[in-house]
């Protein structure tokens, strides 16, 4: 088999943010922690500007386009200010989420099949900036064919359902992403994927050759309390690169 292409880790720095916003003021600062990924070895840096401001603020997406060197992954509900915010900074890239006020975190993946007309035209008006646009999916064929309808050229496939399964259901919902990213191939769909993975849970999906890019942020920053932020993100790359690896040779 030929060798794996590289796959790509972004950042994802939102929970340096929770923990600032927690106390209000400055610190510890995202863009800090930023700076310190890219210096460990991530591909980009991903921040979700939430509509409620729970975590990433505005300032933080100013800092971030401003300092960084690594194109920023800015995560975006469907609404009307976040398009707005996107075109005025111009982002490398606007993945398209879901979401819910009541929500912790992102549940579910996005519904580009049954918001069609509504993704349509947001879809080109990032496109049209020079944004290279994603929509946050299920690992589901008819959502990927959404995706193409709509124009949009990446995908990244929720992973969260994975992580918190045990045994064979988590054996069939890996194979449900493998399929889905054997499909984005054959549709011409760049594979990005994400959400819950931990050192635990990234080699099998970093085995997938079709995925190009993984987003991890929660497990990162809780592992930096223990080992520092550029070791965690270190370990994470090694442990991403063996699997890949692996799965080459196999
Ligand atoms: N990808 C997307 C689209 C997300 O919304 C999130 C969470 O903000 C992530 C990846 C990262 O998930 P986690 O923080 O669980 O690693």
């Amino acid at each position: 088999m030929s060798a794996p292409s590289r796959l790509r880790l972004g950042v994802n720095v939102d929970h340096v943010a929770t923990v600032r916003n927690a106390r209000g003021g400055h610190l510890p600062d995202p863009l800090r922690a930023a700076r310190l990924a890219e210096a460990a070895g991530a591909d980009g840096i991903t921040a979700h500007l939430r509509e409620d401001r729970r975590h990433i603020i505005d300032e933080d997406i100013a800092g971030l386009m401003r300092d960084l060197k690594v194109p920023l992954n800015f995560e975006m509900a469907a609404t009307q200010e976040m398009l707005d915010i996107a075109l005025r900074h111009r982002p490398h890239a606007a993945c398209i989420v879901p979401e819910k006020r009541e929500e912790r975190t992102t549940e579910g993946g996005l519904d580009a099949a049954g918001q069609h007309n509504h993704l349509k035209p947001m879809v080109a008006k990032l496109r049209d900036a020079g944004i290279r646009v994603s929509l946050f999916i299920e690992a589901d064929p008819r959502q990927l064919e959404a995706a193409v309808a709509l124009g949009a050229p990446v995908v990244e496939l929720h992973t969260g359902r994975y992580c918190e399964l045990d045994g064979a259901a988590k054996q069939a919902e890996l194979r449900r992403l493998q399929n889905a990213a054997a499909l984005c191939a054959r549709l011409e769909l760049e594979c990005h994927a994400g959400h819950g993975l931990s050192y635990a849970d990234v080699g099998p999906v970093a085995a997938i050759p079709e995925v190009r890019e993984l987003n991890i942020g929660h497990f990162l920053i809780g592992e930096a309390i223990f080992a520092g932020l550029e070791p965690a993100i270190r370990e994470m790359r090694r442990v991403m690169d063996a699997a890949r690896a692996a799965g080459a040779a196999a």
